[in-house]
């Protein structure tokens, strides 16, 4: 019983409620009722979204009053009748007349023309203003400053010309300043700073110049700021990083310059930071992403940072992307020290100059584009499924950096490249254990048989004295300097290939060969060097090589002649490698040597050795010994067991060059000579010219 009387009484006040409710939604102003029927027929809308003869407040579509007056006016989405079509205009002077007017809302309405003056001073009580997307343009007329209780203005998508009215300034009620995507010019109000309640700006896709009013850090309440896509420039103002309560930065495709401040690592609420395609350059603060642990989004892409990437970033409990692609970062990925959900986050690193071996655990993540940097050793390609790993220093991948690009980032820097592991088999570098063994051998032999090489040495030169005493006018058959050289005044004679050629490698053809230096590009010259022009190249099969061409018609063709000479006759492994030659034009012969990795003496003996500490540091004492050992055996072969004894005639750190194992292969063998074309004084005081280099 009791309750069905509660049920009734229920029922009664809820229908009290819906008709006092009905009766305040009924428009009663007849002023208000003329001026929406103004409107309807200045923005030519349909009766099927206004029905003239229904109430507007209770059934015409995106109205709302209250107190039989209307506060909110929405078109959005709205569509115009026939006629509307025809001559669609900004014809809202009705507005004027509505009183309470809170909202008006015409997002994606089409309005072309510009917003009128009168809207500053004629809607004193409005709190929205949505026009985003209305074709509207002309400028932002500075009477908005007036709107006092405006909360939300948005104009974005628009053709908007002109400056920002610095009386926008005054809205200190605005918590949404939305101008983005219009033709806006000039620079961004100092003005804007007193904004106190703003937590959204957007001003991207502009034309606006000038720099950052460093005021703009005094917005406190500002969780969005969105300067993207204009041309500010300058430096990116400190104080920005007095904003505590951002989440949103996105001042990219702008052209800021200067280093990324510090103190934007104080930004403790921000989850997505979007620098990418601006100026920026220097490292990355220290530490600066330890005080930003809520970083969701970071994108720094495109400009010109360099240093390394700081540890921080991998323990960033939220990361979900990092973009610092095409920047100059460098340094090694960290092989642990991964935590929080980083693994789900996408990594792109690529077009940046990281280097070493990728056996980092990044390898897991969801997405890694690692390409375009210098990345060495081998992967296997089923363990980075979701990476892109081209254009680096991989080996057996395709898709890579070439080898002299990778030689020379990593050789530039003091780094030890891996060299595709490609030279080692081709030309097995002189054995260390062998050379160890044996080494005791070949100084007991070197002290033997020197002694009796010195003694025959000296017979050989009497005799030599003796027989050119005796046949003058007769000519010499014995030393290989003599042997295809050309009778004098005959410089235009080209000279004769050595007719045994077994010494002088493969053959190899113009074509090859001006491919493989690019025909010989300025790029690829090494140097111009006394007896030939030196190119580096790389085969087929991915050898490093160093090209000598000898133009004999600006070369000493005699030095050609002998270098041939010597490589026909010497055979050991303290010389520089000559792996081919080609002989197919008459006045251009190239010449094919096995690229030396470590440089001459002099090039090798200071050198970055750790990869953190960038100071040289200089050549060990274990391998100078090993140099100065490898040095004299070489000397002891061309002394002692050529026949006829040769003589360098150029020994200095130039032409001691070194392997990938820090072997020593001598070069310059252009100054080899018989021993007897040079005076004995002559090779005691060559030999002795330099005694420094191997003390260092
Ligand atoms: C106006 O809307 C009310 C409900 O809000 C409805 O009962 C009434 O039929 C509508 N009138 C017209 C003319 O559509
Ligand atoms: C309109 O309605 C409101 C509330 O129902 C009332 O206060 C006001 O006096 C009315 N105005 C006119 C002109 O009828
Ligand atoms: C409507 O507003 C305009 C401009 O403010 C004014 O001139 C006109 O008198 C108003 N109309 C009515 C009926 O109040
Ligand atoms: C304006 O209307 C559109 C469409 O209904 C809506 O998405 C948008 O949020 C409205 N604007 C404001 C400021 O409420
Ligand atoms: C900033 O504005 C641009 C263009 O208007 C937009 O593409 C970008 O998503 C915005 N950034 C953020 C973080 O919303
Ligand atoms: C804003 O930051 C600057 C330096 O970046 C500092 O000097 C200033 O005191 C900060 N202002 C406030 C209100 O925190
Ligand atoms: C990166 O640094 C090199 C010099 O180390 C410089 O030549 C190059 O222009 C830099 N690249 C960028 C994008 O800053
Ligand atoms: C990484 O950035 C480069 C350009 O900076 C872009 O071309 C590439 O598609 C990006 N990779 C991924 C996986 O998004
Ligand atoms: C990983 O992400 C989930 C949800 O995104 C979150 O609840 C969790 O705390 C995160 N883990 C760590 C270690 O931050
Ligand atoms: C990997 O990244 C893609 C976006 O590229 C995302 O849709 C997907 O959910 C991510 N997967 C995991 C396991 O995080
Ligand atoms: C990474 O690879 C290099 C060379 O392959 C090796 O020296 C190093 O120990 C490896 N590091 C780890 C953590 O496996
Ligand atoms: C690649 O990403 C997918 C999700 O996008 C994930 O399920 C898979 O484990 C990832 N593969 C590797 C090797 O991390």
């Amino acid at each position: 019983m009791k309750a069905k009387q509660l049920l009734v009484l229920a029922a009664l006040v809820s229908f009290l409620i819906q008709c006092a409710a009905a009766q305040r939604n009924t428009l009663n102003s007849s002023t208000e009722r003329s001026a929406l029927r103004r409107l309807r027929s200045s923005l030519g809308l349909r009766a099927w979204d206004w029905p003239i003869k229904a109430d507007p407040c209770r059934n015409w579509t995106g109205i709302e009053c209250r107190d039989g007056q209307v506060t909110a006016i929405s078109v959005s989405g709205l569509r115009r009748s026939r006629v509307g079509r025809m001559n669609p205009r900004f014809a809202v002077d009705a507005l004027a007349n509505l009183t309470l007017l809170e909202t008006f809302n015409a997002s994606r309405f089409l309005l072309p023309g510009s917003i009128p003056e009168w809207f500053g001073y004629g809607l004193p009580g409005l709190r929205v203003l949505d026009l985003r997307s209305c074709a509207l343009n002309g400028a932002v007329p500075s009477s908005l400053g007036r709107l006092s209780r405006l909360k939300y203005l948005y104009l974005s998508d628009n053709s908007l010309t002109g400056n920002i009215a610095s009386s926008l300034g005054q809205l200190n009620e605005l918590l949404v300043l939305d101008l983005s995507r219009n033709f806006l010019t000039g620079s961004i109000p100092a003005s804007f700073s007193m904004m106190s309640n703003l937590f959204t700006l957007d001003l991207s896709s502009n034309f606006i110049s000038g720099t950052i009013p460093a005021g703009l850090g005094s917005v406190s309440s500002l969780k969005v700021l969105n300067l993207s896509d204009n041309s500010l420039t300058a430096s990116i103002p400190g104080e920005l990083g007095n904003l505590s309560q951002l989440i949103e930065l996105d001042l990219s495709k702008n052209s800021f310059s200067g280093a990324l401040p510090v103190e934007l690592g104080g930004l403790k609420s921000l989850k997505g930071i979007r620098i990418g395609s601006n100026g920026l350059e220097g490292q990355l603060p220290k530490g600066f992403f330890s005080g930003l642990a809520q970083l969701e989004v970071v994108v720094l892409s495109e400009n010109k940072l360099d240093g390394r990437i700081p540890g921080e970033v991998w323990s960033l409990p939220g990361l979900r992307l990092i973009d610092i692609s095409a920047n100059n970062f460098t340094g090694e990925l960290p092989t642990n020290g991964f935590n929080g959900n980083v693994t789900q986050a996408i990594f792109n690193f690529s077009d940046n100059m990281l280097y070493g071996n990728l056996n980092s655990s990044i390898r897991f993540f969801n997405l890694t584009d690692l390409s375009w940097n210098y990345f060495q050793g081998k992967v296997s390609n089923d363990s980075w499924r979701n990476a892109t790993l081209d254009r680096n220093c991989l080996q057996a991948l395709p898709d890579q950096r070439s080898l002299a690009d990778c030689w020379l980032f990593y050789s530039e820097r003091g780094l030890q490249f891996d060299d595709f592991e490609a030279s080692g088999p081709t030309d097995p570098p002189f054995p260390v254990s062998a050379s160890k063994k044996n080494r005791r051998w070949v100084y007991i032999l070197i002290g033997v048989f020197g002694g009796l090489a010195l003694i025959i040495v000296m017979a050989v030169i009497l005799v030599l004295l003796l027989t050119k005493c005796c046949s003058k006018g007769i000519p010499d058959q014995r030393g290989i300097a003599d042997e295809g050289v050309a009778p004098d005044g005959d410089g235009q004679m080209v000279p004769k290939e050595p007719s045994e050629l077994s010494g002088l490698g493969d053959v190899f053809s113009y074509e090859q060969l001006a491919h493989v230096t690019s025909e010989f590009s300025e790029s690829n010259l090494i140097k111009h060097g006394h007896s030939g022009d030196l190119y580096r190249g790389i085969l087929e099969n991915g050898t490093i090589v160093v090209i000598k061409r000898v133009d004999l018609h600006s070369f000493d063709r005699e030095s050609y002649t002998r270098e041939l000479e010597i490589f026909g006759k010497i055979s050991h492994t303290r010389f520089v490698p000559l792996l081919g030659h080609c002989f197919e034009h008459e006045h251009e012969k190239l010449l094919v040597y096995k690229y030396m990795p470590n440089g001459d003496l002099a090039s090798s003996f200071y050198r970055a050795t750790d990869l953190e500490d960038e100071s040289l540091q200089s050549l060990d004492w274990i391998t100078r010994l090993k140099i100065a050992i490898g040095a004299a055996e070489a000397l002891s072969y061309l002394h002692h067991e050529c026949y006829p004894p040769l003589v360098h005639r150029d020994v200095q750190v130039g032409s001691i060059l070194l392997d990938d194992k820090f072997e020593v292969r001598v070069g310059s063998l252009s100054e080899v000579r018989a021993q007897d074309e040079d005076s004995h004084g002559n090779v005691i005081t060559r030999l002795l010219r330099k005694p420094q280099i191997l003390v260092g």
